[in-house]
């Protein structure tokens, strides 16, 4: 039986892992701001230090696998894009870098990143926002965004997706990754029955926004399916998977582009 790390473990699809991987047998250290093992808030730097150690702390160095799942969703708010940036993306790759040395104990870790179909779904992303959180720097991503009023979270949630994915892509392939065993992988949802889609669809625009983009299977995902998805990343069966970013989205993305493999 393992031991994983699993953020945002105390809502939605983190919530639903945690469940899974301990009725499997598996020792989890769950990390939420609200609750958890570690209880930090990753949209600070001092939160993500506590979130390192505490893991690293409780888990006695060794880590079969991690799972990054907190998140935050494009609601409105004026600081929203700066925090979006910080928990989406400084969130996960500051923590994943530091828990290296404890997933290469391991010999066969495999991780799991929350990506999205954001990322492939919404225009006009700007490349400079998606570079400034590549190179660690939230505030500067945020400002980026400034000038796009109230689209400027919905381009901030894409952006931290996209920079997300591409950290893991570019990662997961190096020697200190792949060649000690690591399994770097992304998982991109489609809209899915949480409390972010919940809040999301509490706004009118954004309601009406979700309501009508295309999914052609209908309807919204499940957060019991999407940890079957997670569970089997984390899996045996993963062993050869890496740097994929699987798409588990009703068929959207596949909507939007047909064409492009
Ligand atoms: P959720 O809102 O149910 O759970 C997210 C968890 O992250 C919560 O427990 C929350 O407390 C935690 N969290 C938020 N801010 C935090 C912070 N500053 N520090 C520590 N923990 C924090 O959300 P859901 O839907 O389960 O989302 C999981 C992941 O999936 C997120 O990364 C989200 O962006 C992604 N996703 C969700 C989709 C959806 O439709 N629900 C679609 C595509 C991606």
């Amino acid at each position: 039986m393992g031991v994983y790390a699993v953020t945002g473990s105390a809502s939605g699809m983190g919530r639903e892992v945690v469940e899974k991987l301990k009725a499997a047998g598996h020792t989890v250290v769950g990390v939420d701001v609200q609750e958890g093992d570690v209880v930090a808030d990753l949209s600070t730097p001092s939160g993500r230090r506590r979130a390192i150690e505490g893991v690293l702390a409780a888990s006695g160095g060794r880590l079969d696998g991690a799972v990054l799942a907190a998140g935050i969703g494009p609601t409105p708010g004026k600081d929203r894009p700066r925090l979006i940036s910080e928990v989406n993306y400084l969130g996960v790759v500051e923590l994943v870098e530091a828990w290296r040395d404890a997933l290469a104990a391991a010999g066969d870790a495999k991780v799991v990143v929350f990506g999205s179909n954001s990322t492939t779904t919404t225009p006009l992303v700007p490349r400079r926002t998606i570079n400034a959180l590549l190179h660690g720097d939230a505030d500067k991503a945020a400002r980026s965004l400034r000038m796009f009023g109230k689209a400027a979270p919905s381009l901030a949630y894409a952006g931290s997706k996209i920079a997300v994915s591409r950290w893991v892509r570019r990662t997961a392939v190096r020697r200190e990754w792949a060649g000690a065993g690591i399994r770097l992988n992304v998982l991109a949802p489609g809209a899915i029955m949480t409390p972010l889609l919940e809040k999301q669809l509490a706004t009118p625009t954004e309601a009406k926004a979700i309501r009508a983009f295309p999914v052609p299977v209908g309807g919204f995902g499940d957060a019991g399916q999407l940890a079957d998805w997670v569970l089997f990343m984390l899996s045996d069966a993963a062993a050869f998977l890496c740097g994929s970013v699987v798409f588990v989205d009703g068929g959207s993305d596949a909507y939007f582009r047909p064409d492009e493999w």
